[in-house]
């Protein structure tokens, strides 16, 4: 079955906030890496990214080698086809991986889709693991013919700084894979929180979205302004970041993603219009400029 010790090269797909933050935090820890996406655009930003964040650590006496020597362990690889189908690069790269960690966005055709292509290209009892925030993994293993080979690995973002992963079990995932992302987990240096109920959203988005679901009313209503929001959060309750701020860093558009995909699946709340409205408007925090609050 699949050891933590016979991981050595590892494929992220989707380099976004998450996906280009997990690639760091293994190629850190010694494997490699290939980090795919849909174009050479988002790629280069990615890679730009893990620089930043890399030469960062190295400032702070956090890397134990140099930036260049952990960026060497990254390799780029193109997803797509113009078309929009999955590219011979993905395949060649999907049959050299140990593990997969999908990281694209969250929609659960996209993720079958993906989980489908990989499940018949790779090289034999692989890891297939998912970063959803949300999505039941045992819906997203039913596109494979081997969902025992398919666990959740939900990092936080920003992956170099969380120590958090949730790793989250399906119906039908065994385990052996469980218990070698726990190990996995130990060796890249996080914390490891197994959830052994594959209910949407988990543990930490189940908490975050009541949350988040609370402040965006409280602002919807007009009984606080954003500003006093985050100021409580922050001043008071000891958040490093209020609400806003933080759906603002790690995306409107995201979490808005989560509110849909629990909600659909039972999840009882009344979602907070706001988020729509600014996912509809792209206006979706840090990325685009403009959230709830403003990013010249
Ligand atoms: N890599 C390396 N260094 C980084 C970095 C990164 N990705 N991001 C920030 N830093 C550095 C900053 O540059 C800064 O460095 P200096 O001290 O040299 O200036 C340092 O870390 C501290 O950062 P900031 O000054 O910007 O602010 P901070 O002290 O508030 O720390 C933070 C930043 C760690 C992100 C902190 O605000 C925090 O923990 N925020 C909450 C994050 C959180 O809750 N994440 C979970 C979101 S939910 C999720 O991800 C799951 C989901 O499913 C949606």
């Amino acid at each position: 079955m699949v050891s933590a010790n016979d991981v050595k090269q590892v494929l992220v797909v989707g380099a976004g906030t998450m996906g280009h933050g997990i690639a760091e935090v293994f190629a850190i820890a010694g494997y490699n890496v290939f980090l795919a996406d849909v174009n050479r655009q988002i790629l280069d930003s990615a890679m730009d990214k893990i620089r930043w964040s890399l030469s960062k650590l190295a400032e702070k006496g956090q890397l134990k080698e140099s930036v260049d020597s952990v960026m060497s362990r990254i390799t780029a690889v193109i997803s797509v086809n113009p078309d929009g189908s999955f590219s011979n690069d993905l395949a060649a790269v999907a049959s050299q991986a140990d593990m997969m960690i999908e990281a694209i966005t969250e929609k659960l055709d996209a993720k079958q889709a993906l989980f489908r292509f990989v499940d018949q290209h790779r090289k034999g009892k692989i890891i297939m693991a998912t970063n959803t925030s949300s999505l039941p993994i045992t819906e997203i293993a039913s596109a494979t013919s081997s969902p025992e080979l398919v666990v959740g690995m939900h990092f936080f973002n920003p992956p170099p700084l969380m120590p958090l992963i949730e790793i989250i079990k399906g119906e039908r995932t065994s385990d052996d894979v469980v218990q070698s992302v726990v190990d996995l987990a130990k060796r890249i240096g996080k914390q490891p929180v197994v959830v052994n109920k594959d209910v949407p959203g988990f543990i930490v988005n189940r908490i975050l979205a009541r949350f988040l679901n609370t402040a965006c009313w409280l602002v919807a209503k007009g009984r606080a302004s954003v500003l006093e929001v985050d100021s409580t959060v922050r001043f008071s309750l000891g958040f490093p970041m209020g609400a806003f701020e933080l759906a603002d860093y790690s995306g409107i558009d995201v979490f808005y993603l989560i509110a849909v995909a629990m909600t659909q699946r039972g999840f009882k709340q009344t979602p907070c219009p706001l988020f729509e409205q600014m996912y509809k408007a792209n206006t979706l925090g840090m990325k685009t400029g403009k959230g709830f609050y403003e990013y010249p």
